[in-house]
């Protein structure tokens, strides 16, 4: 208990120290950042947690948050887990983003890739409630009908298929559609419409789907993860946090709470 009690002042004497020190080198760095409302593409007024061009990564959050320019400064893009996506709306107050897988953008008929990268399995980025699977197969033989709840469309002389919910879902359901020769996984948050065939998809791929990123809800679910530890493993845990916490609100002028 003795030792328990010279650890807890050792800490607080330490925190205290630590949490004063930042707040004076801070004020010079957010000058430097706050300058910077980072603007790129059609985007404007990109603040923290973002990053990238002529903005510094010290005034983003991680380098999950970093944007890209492209096309002559008409396009901004963001890398999550492999794949690249145009970011269409962003709204740093709400903490949402709309992203667009492009190439099915531009032609629902050629994807690039396969199966769109599942956001959820992000560490920082969550779909928005409302987004939803959607499976496309392609290259159907042009004899298979269109099963009830599908959608259709036609590529060149092949047909496609549609529906909403993720392939294994799906195929576990029609195992035939397994010698479609290709099939992708795309979230969308369209009202799904079996009915609209490709122009439904050309417009859905377009307009993209919403994703939220909540830095605050982060700290929250470390601060319980650290429920269970013994109280000083959990007071040093807890300074640490709070110092972070501290620094990234001088970063930011933003209250995260903690
Ligand atoms: C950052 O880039 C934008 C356009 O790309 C420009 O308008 C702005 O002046 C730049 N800011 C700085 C600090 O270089
Ligand atoms: C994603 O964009 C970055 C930056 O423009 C580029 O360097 C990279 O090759 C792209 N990656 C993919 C998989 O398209
Ligand atoms: C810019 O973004 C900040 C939040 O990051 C918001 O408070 C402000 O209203 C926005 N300004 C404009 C002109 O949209
Ligand atoms: C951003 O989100 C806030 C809060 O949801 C909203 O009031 C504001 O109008 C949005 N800004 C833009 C530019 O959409
Ligand atoms: C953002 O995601 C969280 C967690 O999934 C959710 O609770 C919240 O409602 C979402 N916010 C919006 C605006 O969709
Ligand atoms: C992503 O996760 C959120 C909660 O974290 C959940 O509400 C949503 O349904 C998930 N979306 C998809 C497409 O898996
Ligand atoms: C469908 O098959 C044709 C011929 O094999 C191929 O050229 C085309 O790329 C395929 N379509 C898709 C979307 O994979
Ligand atoms: C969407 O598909 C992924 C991958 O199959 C799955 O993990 C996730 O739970 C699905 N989400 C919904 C909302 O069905
Ligand atoms: C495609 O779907 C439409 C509307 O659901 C349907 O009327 C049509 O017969 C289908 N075409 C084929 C080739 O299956």
């Amino acid at each position: 208990m003795r030792v328990f009690h010279i650890l807890t002042s050792v800490l607080t004497i330490c925190c205290f120290f630590l949490i004063t020190l930042p707040q004076s080198r801070c004020q010079t760095h957010d000058a430097v950042c706050n300058e910077q409302p980072y603007k790129c593409g059609t985007l404007s007024n990109i603040s923290y947690p973002f990053w990238g061009q002529n903005r510094s990564r010290q005034c983003g959050f991680s380098d999950q948050f970093e944007l890209t320019c492209h096309d002559d400064d008409t396009t901004t893009s963001i890398r999550i887990g492999s794949q690249n996506f145009t970011v269409k709306e962003l709204n740093t107050s709400a903490e949402t983003m709309r992203l667009v897988r492009k190439d099915l953008a531009d032609d629902v008929c050629s994807p690039q890739f396969g199966d769109t990268y599942d956001v959820n399995s992000s560490t920082v980025f969550r779909y928005s409630s409302s987004v939803y699977n959607m499976t496309i197969f392609y290259n159907c033989s042009s004899s298979v009908d269109t099963p009830t709840g599908f959608g259709n469309l036609t590529c060149g002389d092949e047909k496609g298929l549609f529906s909403n919910g993720a392939q294994d879902e799906v195929l576990k359901r029609f195992a035939w559609l397994e010698r479609c020769g290709r099939h992708v996984r795309v979230p969308i948050d369209a009202p799904y419409d079996d009915k609209g065939g490709r122009q439904f998809l050309q417009q859905a791929f377009g307009s993209g789907f919403p994703v939220n990123y909540t830095l605050h809800t982060s700290l929250t679910s470390m601060f319980s993860a650290f429920s269970n530890y013994h109280s000083y493993t959990c007071i040093f845990m807890f300074s640490t946090i709070y110092i972070h916490c501290r620094i990234m609100e001088c970063k930011t002028k933003k209250k995260y709470e903690c």
